[in-house]
């Protein structure tokens, strides 16, 4: 199938993206368990990029599943497919867009996790760990889910049925119980500074 899929050169590049757009395109990748606080902190990192005029994308996993990933489950196929797509949609993004995507997925395997750094770069991936514990995410159980998952009304649920594989070596950690969300923010924001180069 891929033989004769012979790529066209499109000459716009990186620089000349930097040059209009302002700062450098990346990646930020925050993973962690459901209602660890990913897409919150991805959400009020977002608003606070956009107020320093930075060009960004945020997708989650609520988001994409409802579309352009509605054919998958949570099998741990399906979630290799869906975080490879994920991945490759972000890199579409990152290069040929100049944008800063924030992704929120809960991405529980670390050879998936491996894989986006290989789609996007390596110079190009922040992985933030939302580390706040299953013991706290259950309790406060946004959604509901943990419950469902619990009664075995969901099943292969994370945490509960279907496995965290914690990263071994991510970018930042952030246990999302320790801190304000503000604070959470600054410690992304501290951390991507050099790596943005705001003009
Ligand atoms: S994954 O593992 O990366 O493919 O998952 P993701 O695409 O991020 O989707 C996670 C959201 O789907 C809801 N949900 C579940 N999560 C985990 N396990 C099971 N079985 C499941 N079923 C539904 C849940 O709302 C997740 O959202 P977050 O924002 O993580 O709470």
């Amino acid at each position: 199938m891929q033989e004769h899929i012979i790529p066209h050169h499109f000459s716009v590049d990186l620089e000349q993206l930097k040059a209009i757009k302002n700062h450098n395109a990346f990646l930020i990748w925050f993973t962690g368990l459901s209602g660890s606080g990913k897409s919150t902190i991805a959400n009020a990192l977002n608003q606070s990029l956009l107020a320093r005029k930075v060009h960004t994308c945020i997708l989650d996993g609520d988001r994409v599943r409802k579309g352009l990933n509605s054919d998958l489950t949570f099998s741990p196929e399906d979630r290799k497919e869906n975080i490879r797509r994920i991945a490759e949609v972000s890199s579409l993004m990152v290069h040929h867009a100049g944008l800063v995507v924030l992704g929120a997925f809960i991405s529980p395997y670390e050879i998936d996790r491996a894989n986006i750094k290989a789609i996007v770069g390596e110079d190009k991936f922040v992985e933030v760990y939302v580390s706040t514990s299953l013991e706290v995410c259950e309790k406060q159980d946004v959604k509901g889910l943990y419950k469902k998952a619990r009664a075995g009304e969901i099943k292969d649920f994370t945490g509960i049925d279907a496995p965290y594989e914690v990263p071994q070596n991510p970018s930042i950690k952030i246990d999302a119980s320790k801190y304000t969300i503000e604070e959470a923010v600054s410690l992304v924001l501290t951390y991507i500074e050099r790596k943005l180069n705001i003009n």
